[in-house]
Order: structure tokens, then C-alpha cells, then sequence
């Protein structure tokens, strides 16, 4: 179960690397870093690709899986807004399951937070190899961390490399919750439930209900790649469920757009023929 979902650590990035072989003004998100940080061969496929075979790849897969390309870009775009907004009150930043992402290097490196990335062993050496061919070396903001969150305590790995839960950190945890079980989501919990008060999430789940079965018009292939018969995704949450959820922990939801609103804030100025997916959910909530 965690080698496929290691596996799909690239795929997020990819899609952003793909985005910038478009005009800047068709892009749903701008990441100069995409690319770089990938892992052949998706970043040598990437490079010889032209402006219309990347749209037309966006244009295949909105047919096959609706709304997964626009949704999988506007979480990026609205994560990075978030952690932007909040970055002159962070004193740290934990990514949990950061794949390939890219943010800590390009919205960190003068900010003096220090970045924890997390994941597991073979993304964080191949993430690893690829930070030290862009800048040399592993920049010195950075603490890339192998972990596998279904067997480690994660208040103990973040300390051990560093981490004091006294700052005040922004963790993004962003395409994960839907691989995990939900011993792990609530372990996970129970470390968030002792940061900092003040400190931020960003994270995304997919709906329970789709997990259940209960599969909105369009969303059957979604449905029979990551659920049935695979059940490669298996947490699931009910978005009316999330505000007394995260309470438990003692955080409080500042905002939880719907796909739709998503879609309206990044997606229509670019007027591409893009929705957003109706099955996962974005959410930025605060630690009180
Ligand atoms: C869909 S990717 C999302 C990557 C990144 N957050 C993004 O959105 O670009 C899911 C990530 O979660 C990581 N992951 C899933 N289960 C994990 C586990 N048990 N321990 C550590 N990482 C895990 C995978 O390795 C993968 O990189």
C-alpha cells in the first residue's frame, strides 16, 4: 500500500511542470522549480513537450477523470496563497507527505523559517538528489525527513531532526489523508494537537461518501482507479463532519471552499475548459 502511494508522489508535480510549458496567462499555478525537482524520466518527458500537446493532455484528462487536473492545481494555488498570507506570523513549516512539491524552496528562501519535508524513504531520496543538482546542495532552510507515518511516532522523528513544537508552523498535508487509515489520520492529529497555538493547516481530503460508493455523475473512472477494486484511497471524511473533527484536536476551520468556488477564483480567468473535482475537499483551518 505505501509503495503505490509513494508512487504518487510525482504526479501532483508533474502536472504543475506540465502547466508551465503553457502562456503565464493560461497557467492555474506559476512554479519555476516544477520541473526541476522531478525525477526522470517525468522531468525529461516534460521537457520535450510543446504548448498544445500540454493543454491537450489537460483537456484528455478532464475528459477521463473530471475535474482531477483542476482540482489537483487549484489545492497548489490556494496552499501556496495560505501559506503566504500566513508567513510573516510562522516561525516553521512541516510539510507531511511532500512528494515533489516545491513551496518551501520557492516561497521560503528568504523568509528564515525553517522547512521539515516528509515522506517516504524512495521519494526522499530522489527529492534529495534532485535539490542538490538545482542549488548545489540541500538548502540549509531545508530538513527533508523518510518517514512512514503508519509506523513512527512523528513527534519524536520531527524532534529528533530539529523540530520544537513551540514555533509557530504552518504544516501542509495536502493529497495524503485519502492513503492513510484512520489510525494513522488521528495519530497524525494527536501530534497537530500539540503545536503551537496560532500555527496553520492546509490540508485535503477526499469526501466519504465516494469512498462509500456513493459516486457523483462523472467521477466512475476516479472511482474505479483509486477505490474499487483497488482501495488504494481508504480515509474519507463528510465535509459537514470536519469542523467538530479538527475541534477534537483543538483547531478551529477558518475556511473550506467548495470546488466550485475554486474554480471560479483560479480556473475561469484562464478560460480553459477545466473543473474542479467535486470528491476532494481543501481546507485551512488554525490551532487555538
Ligand atoms: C498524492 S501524493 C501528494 C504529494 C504532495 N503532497 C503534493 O500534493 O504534491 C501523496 C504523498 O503522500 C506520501 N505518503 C502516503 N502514505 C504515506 C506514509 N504512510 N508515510 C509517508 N508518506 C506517505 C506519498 O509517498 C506521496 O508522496
Amino acid at each position: 500500500m505505501t509503495q503505490e502511494a509513494a508512487q504518487t508522489g510525482v504526479g501532483p508535480m508533474a502536472l504543475v511542470a506540465i502547466e508551465q510549458r503553457l502562456a503565464p496567462h493560461l497557467r492555474i499555478v506559476d512554479d519555476d522549480l516544477a520541473a526541476a525537482l522531478l525525477p526522470a524520466p517525468a522531468r525529461l518527458l516534460i521537457a520535450l513537450m510543446g504548448s498544445r500537446t500540454a493543454a491537450r493532455m489537460a483537456v484528455m484528462a478532464e475528459r477521463k477523470y473530471p475535474g482531477l487536473w483542476g482540482g489537483m492545481l487549484c489545492r497548489k494555488r490556494y496552499i501556496d496563497e495560505k501559506l503566504l498570507e500566513a508567513l510573516p506570523q510562522v516561525e516553521a513549516f512541516v510539510n507531511l507527505g511532500a512528494g515533489f512539491d516545491t513551496r518551501a524552496y520557492r516561497l521560503l528562501h528568504d523568509s528564515g523559517v525553517h522547512a521539515w519535508e516528509l515522506d517516504q524513504a524512495v521519494n526522499i531520496a530522489a527529492k534529495r538528489k534532485r535539490l542538490a543538482k538545482r542549488f548545489g546542495a540541500i538548502p540549509s532552510f531545508a530538513t527533508l525527513v523518510a518517514v512512514d507515518f503508519e509506523h513512527l511516532a512523528l513527534d519524536a522523528v520531527l524532534a529528533a531532526q530539529g523540530y520544537t513544537r513551540n514555533r509557530r508552523t504552518f504544516f501542509v498535508w495536502e493529497g495524503v489523508t485519502q492513503y492513510l487509515d484512520e489510525a494513522t489520520v488521528r495519530a497524525t492529529l494527536e501530534m497537530l494537537a500539540r503545536a503551537a497555538p496560532g500555527s496553520r493547516l492546509a490540508f485535503t481530503y477526499v469526501r466519504r461518501d465516494f469512498l462509500e460508493g456513493n459516486v457523483p455523475q462523472g467521477q466512475e473512472a476516479l472511482y474505479r482507479r483509486f477505490v474499487s477494486p483497488q482501495a488504494i484511497w481508504r480515509f474519507g471524511l463528510d465535509p459537514e463532519a470536519v469542523r467538530a473533527f479538527l475541534a477534537a484536536y483543538g483547531w478551529r476551520v477558518i475556511e473550506q471552499p467548495e470546488p466550485d468556488e475554486l474554480a471560479r477564483r483560479y480556473i475561469v480567468s484562464t478560460s480553459r475548459p477545466l473543473t474542479c473535482m467535486p470528491i476532494e475537499r481543501t481546507v485551512c483551518a488554525e490551532r487555538v
